[in-house]
């Protein structure tokens, strides 16, 4: 086997199973493992508490080159700091889960994150497996693979309100639908599936098979080249 290092793009909604897939396969094949969300998040959660008006593009913008993320790319322990912070916590509150499509619809806060994931992706010697939402489109458009994650919008739902302990799966369910229609409909690199995208519809698959499927693809790649 060679050693170049294999680029793997995973995109697709929320609820898909997309970080734990994506964490698994990283540390099964030895690949680096980066999540784009976090990084949208992490932002996000900086402009909150630093009483930006999220709603104002021109304020976000204006900012979006001040804070500092650090994204750590080990998938058996991923880190993100911003300025020094560990926010992994934080970022998964519902205050930033409901601002982070507003944050990540302006195009100047794109042009930075995606500037820190292409540099993160062709730093990692062995490959990576980056997680998001335009990896495959925008980001990293000559990935070895890009794999598309799709599930019916109740699978996702009832995945969502397990994650959250106890959340009620209807008001996760609008959340999740409204979420996704902003971040489809976005102008600057909206959640799309890349034409050369293999599409994998998690709906009735566990994770273990979701995982050995896609863990399957890379290999594939990786001994045609
Ligand atoms: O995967 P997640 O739910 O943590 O992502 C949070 C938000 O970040 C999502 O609603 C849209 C945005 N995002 C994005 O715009 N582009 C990406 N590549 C990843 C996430």
């Amino acid at each position: 086997r060679t050693a170049q290092p294999v680029i793997v793009a995973i995109d697709g909604p929320s609820g898909t199973g997309k970080s734990s897939t994506s964490k698994a396969v990283a540390a099964q094949l030895g690949l680096s493992y980066l999540d784009t969300g976090a990084q949208y998040r992490a932002i996000t959660w900086w402009m909150v508490t630093n009483g930006i008006d999220i709603d104002d593009p021109t304020a976000v913008a204006a900012v979006a080159g001040k804070p500092e993320i650090v994204s750590g790319t080990d998938p058996a322990h991923p880190t993100i700091t911003v300025d020094g912070v560990d926010v992994a916590g934080p970022i998964r509150t519902q205050e930033v889960t409901s601002q982070v499509s507003a944050v990540s619809a302006v195009p100047e806060v794109r042009t930075r994150i995606t500037e820190l994931q292409r540099s993160l992706a062709t730093s990692a010697e062995d490959g990576i497996v980056v997680e998001g939402r335009d990896i495959g489109t925008t980001v990293l458009p000559d990935a070895d693979l890009k794999i598309f994650l799709t599930a019916s919008p109740e699978a996702r739902a009832a995945r969502r309100s397990g994650e959250l302990k106890g959340a009620d799966v209807r008001a996760t369910r609008e959340a999740l639908i409204k979420r996704d229609a902003a971040d489809s409909s976005r102008r600057t690199s909206p959640l799309a599936k890349a034409g050369d995208a293999v599409e994998v519809d998690t709906t009735d698959l566990t994770l273990s098979q979701v995982i050995e499927c896609v863990v399957t693809l890379v290999e594939e790649k990786r001994d045609a080249r």
